[in-house]
């Protein structure tokens, strides 16, 4: 079934476990996302960030996403996760992640999505507490959970690459709860988005562990999510340079990094880099052992582009020639199957 995020969040309140809450941006990712969990017996909470949404709904271009865009991204993929998911033994979330403004999460609402992040990090403190506040009165009211966010995390995000991270403020973090009502909360204490992390990061785990002290102390409910917690393998990395990519610096979190936090009290883990570097190392293998679909001419567009992008590892940037596949899922013919294999 398809369920809102709260349920889960209690579950690993409960019994101190995390999910892993993994992002698609393609409509046709969702079957296997969803059968790969029901392989693990696993809830799945399945995310599409804002712009995802916008490139779901057609926009090539999608750092330009207007709201009609993600509108029409959101309900793509809102269709498919209840076509996949309905009848499913597993529970299924489909989460917005980093919703920009109030009318990007009630286009994601509207299109099923049964959560949603609102992002307002970047505002001052009150400004975030006054939006998220407004986002939790109407998407409770819906049935629908909200993810905040509050500290900046170094890295690139939307494209925008902020140099330094200001951690989140423990007291400030509960005070947050306290106001908005948010059923989680993204915090900045280590990660960062994208795949270059730096060496050997240290996750600053005293950040969790004081925010879910004085949370139990005041018995307010609250979850704390760890964004850009890929691990980047370095030898998927090292596949896509062995097959002519040039992508440098590439770092993640290290997994034993990632369970201490879970032991402190992390509940969810946002993985999309990953995601995106295996595709994309997918997409190379596929044209490197079948040459004759160079020339294709439903799918040889994307060999161009990858031959062109050499240090991309966004799939976004290498499926636009298939882009009514990416929207709707449907599969013209078996050169697009060999490439949905890949994604
Ligand atoms: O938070 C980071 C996600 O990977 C979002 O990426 O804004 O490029 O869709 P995007
Ligand atoms: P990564 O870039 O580490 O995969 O993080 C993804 C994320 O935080 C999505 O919200
Ligand atoms: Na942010
Ligand atoms: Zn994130």
């Amino acid at each position: 079934p398809v369920i809102p995020l709260r349920p889960l969040l209690e579950a690993t309140e409960k019994y101190n476990f995390a999910f892993g809450a993994f992002n698609v941006n393609a409509v046709a990712q969702v079957k296997a996302a969803i059968e790969v969990h029901e392989m693990f017996r696993s809830a799945a909470i399945l995310q599409g960030a804002d712009l995802a949404n916008g490139f779901m709904g057609g926009r090539t271009d999608f750092l330009n996403s207007t709201l009609e865009d993600k509108r029409k991204g959101a309900k793509n993929i809102g269709d498919a996760v209840r076509k996949f998911g309905e009848n499913s033994p597993i529970p299924i979330v489909l989460h917005l992640d980093h919703g920009r403004d109030f009318d990007s999460v009630k286009a994601a609402i509207d299109g099923g999505y049964t959560s949603v992040m609102i992002d307002g990090s970047s505002l001052p403190f009150n400004e975030n507490i006054e939006l998220t506040r407004e986002v939790v009165k109407y998407a409770h009211a819906r049935g629908v959970s909200v993810e905040g966010e509050l500290g900046v995390l170094a890295g690139v995000e939307d494209h925008v690459f902020s140099e330094a991270s200001t951690y989140t403020n423990p007291l400030d973090a509960v005070e947050f709860f306290r106001k908005t009502q948010v059923d989680a909360l993204a915090i900045s204490y280590g990660t960062m988005h994208g795949a270059v992390k730096g060496k050997n990061v240290k996750l600053r785990r005293e950040i969790v562990i004081a925010i879910k002290e004085c949370l139990k102390h005041e018995k307010i409910f609250g979850v704390l999510v760890s964004h850009g917690s890929s691990t980047v393998p370095k030898y998927i990395v090292d596949e896509i340079n062995g097959l002519g990519g040039e992508i440098k610096n590439a770092d993640g979190i290290a997994v034993s990094e990632l369970k201490k936090a879970i032991e402190c009290g992390i509940g969810k883990i946002n993985v999309d880099t990953d995601i995106r570097l295996a595709v994309t190392r997918n997409l190379k293998e596929f044209f490197q052992y079948n040459p004759s679909k160079r020339e294709s001419a439903s799918i040889g567009g994307i060999y161009q582009l990858l031959e062109e992008k050499k240090n991309q590892i966004d799939p976004r940037a290498f499926l636009i020639p298939i882009m009514d596949t990416v929207m709707y899922g449907t599969i013209p013919d078996d050169d697009v199957a060999g490439i949905i294999q890949c994604v």
